[in-house]
């Protein structure tokens, strides 16, 4: 695929640089972010254009209603927790939501995670103050320290290179977990872990991943040879982050020697923020001329011009797999909102899928100051999302959230109750409140129900 603007030949990596760029970080010294630049481009890129195109024929049969996308993982992954159980343990909700997803309503399921990459964080403003002091605003680990001190805060390129290097180890675990047995179907029960399955959600788990051995030992009776079935064996993980730090981002896209189109090597899939859209911006700019299958987050401020634009600047050509709009629109107000966008993409002809994010419209402080989330607005966000979604004929085509495997206490709500009192417990995220592994596992059982109801077509 070429982009319009790389086929007039304007777009290179370093494009964005004229445009208006959003939310980047006031390096203090730029002969350092400048070396660190050239470091960055000598290093090899994380994925290869092959997969990116992969994932763009994947997220086309999502597109075109044939499957479902499961975008998942931290808010801000941290270079402070990093070990391989967390990352295993992340890996482990995501794919018994997919099993789940898969197994109950019967839709394949496209696994992206928000991992090995997402360290980077728009904030709403530049600065944090408490007490007197005011300070420089946490912007994620691959731009400064959550701590709050001055040394602490201060911008520093290194972090890139710090941030390449975890991309590329997590990335590397992934890979074998996911293609070395761990993510075989035969291991179903294992994903299951300790502090989920003693619960109702785990319990409700168990009786599928039973039901899904019995099936393969049927299928095994039968006499089909399963350890032929790569599908059974291992499964296609994909990488996305936000596209925020457009130095790091330009640094690690290079030429695909194939085909000569410009890929971002840092992930398979990179999306534009809801506070970095604008039409005019570098983040819009850069985007366009990647090969990468893009994403691009849409508030409650969006009107139907930007979400055109956005089509226009990101899918100019209107290739299938290509975009992914995901709304965060707010419960109260998706059922609202959602139908003129969902109108106007489809009468300017943009074969997009739609993607629910129901965690970033429904963020509020509690009573102690910590952000939190309601289980109950996520969940009706998502209804919300469906009921519009099957009003209009179109394909609901996945839903995006925050989640980790720890048994964190950070969304209120779920099966077993998380109440305000409890946030303190375990509120570990460095940026916003992720869902438990229980509570990712009760959505994607809300989520099969959704599915279900969906007219046959
Ligand atoms: C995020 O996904 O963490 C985020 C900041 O989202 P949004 O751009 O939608 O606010
Ligand atoms: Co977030």
């Amino acid at each position: 695929m070429t982009t319009a603007s790389e086929r007039a030949g304007a777009w290179h990596p370093g494009a964005w640089r004229d445009h208006p760029a959003d939310q980047q970080p006031s390096w203090p010294d730029a002969d350092a972010r400048k070396r660190v630049e050239a470091q960055l481009s000598a290093l090899p890129p994380l994925v290869f254009a092959g997969e990116a195109r992969n994932l763009r024929a994947q997220l086309a049969e999502v597109a075109q209603g044939r499957a479902f996308l499961l975008q998942a993982g931290d808010c801000a992954e941290s270079f402070d927790e990093f070990s391989a159980d967390q990352i295993r343990d992340k890996l482990k909700v995501i794919l018994q939501m997919a099993a789940v997803l898969t197994y109950a309503a019967g839709v394949p399921v496209v696994k992206v995670g928000r991992i090995a990459g997402q360290f980077a964080k728009p904030r709403s403003a530049p600065t944090e103050t408490v007490g007197e002091t005011e300070l420089e605003v946490f912007r994620g680990h691959m731009v400064n320290d959550d701590a709050f001190d001055p040394e602490a805060r201060r911008p520093d390129p290194e972090r890139l290179i710090t941030a390449y290097h975890q991309s590329a180890s997590t990335l590397n675990l992934l890979r074998a977990f996911t293609t070395g047995g761990f993510a075989d179907l035969t291991q179903v029960h294992a994903w299951n872990q300790q502090f989920v399955a003693s619960s109702l959600e785990g319990r409700r788990y168990e009786r599928i991943a039973g039901e899904i051995d019995r099936a393969l030992r049927f299928m095994a009776a039968c006499g089909i040879d399963l350890g032929a079935e790569a599908g059974l064996h291992q499964v296609d993980f994909w990488t996305s982050h936000e596209a925020l730090i457009l130095h790091y981002e330009e640094a690690l896209t290079r030429r695909d020697s194939l085909t000569g189109n410009w890929v971002d090597g840092s992930a398979h899939m990179l999306w534009v923020g809801e506070r970095t859209r604008r039409l005019d911006g570098a983040h819009l700019r850069f985007l366009s001329g990647i090969l990468n299958p893009v994403g691009a987050k849409i508030g409650p401020e969006a009107t139907v011009d930007d979400v055109l634009g956005i089509c226009e600047a990101l899918d100019p050509d209107r290739v299938p797999g290509r975009l992914t709009l995901i709304t965060r629109l707010g419960a109260g107000r998706v059922e609202s909102l959602l139908p003129p966008l969902i109108d106007a993409v489809a009468e300017a002809g943009h074969p997009v899928v739609w993607a629910c994010d129901p965690m970033h419209g429904n963020t509020f402080n509690s009573s102690s100051g910590r952000k939190t989330r309601r289980f109950e607005d996520i969940w009706d966000e998502l209804r919300g999302f469906f009921k519009v979604h099957r009003e209009k004929g179109t394909w609901p085509g996945g839903v995006h959230v925050e989640l980790t495997g720890d048994d964190v206490t950070e969304c209120l709500g779920g099966a077993e109750e998380i109440f305000e009192g409890d946030l303190d417990q375990r509120y570990t995220t460095t940026c916003d409140p992720r869902l438990n592994a229980r509570q990712a596992l009760d959505l994607a059982y809300r989520i099969t129900e959704l599915l279900r109801d969906l007219p046959e077509d």
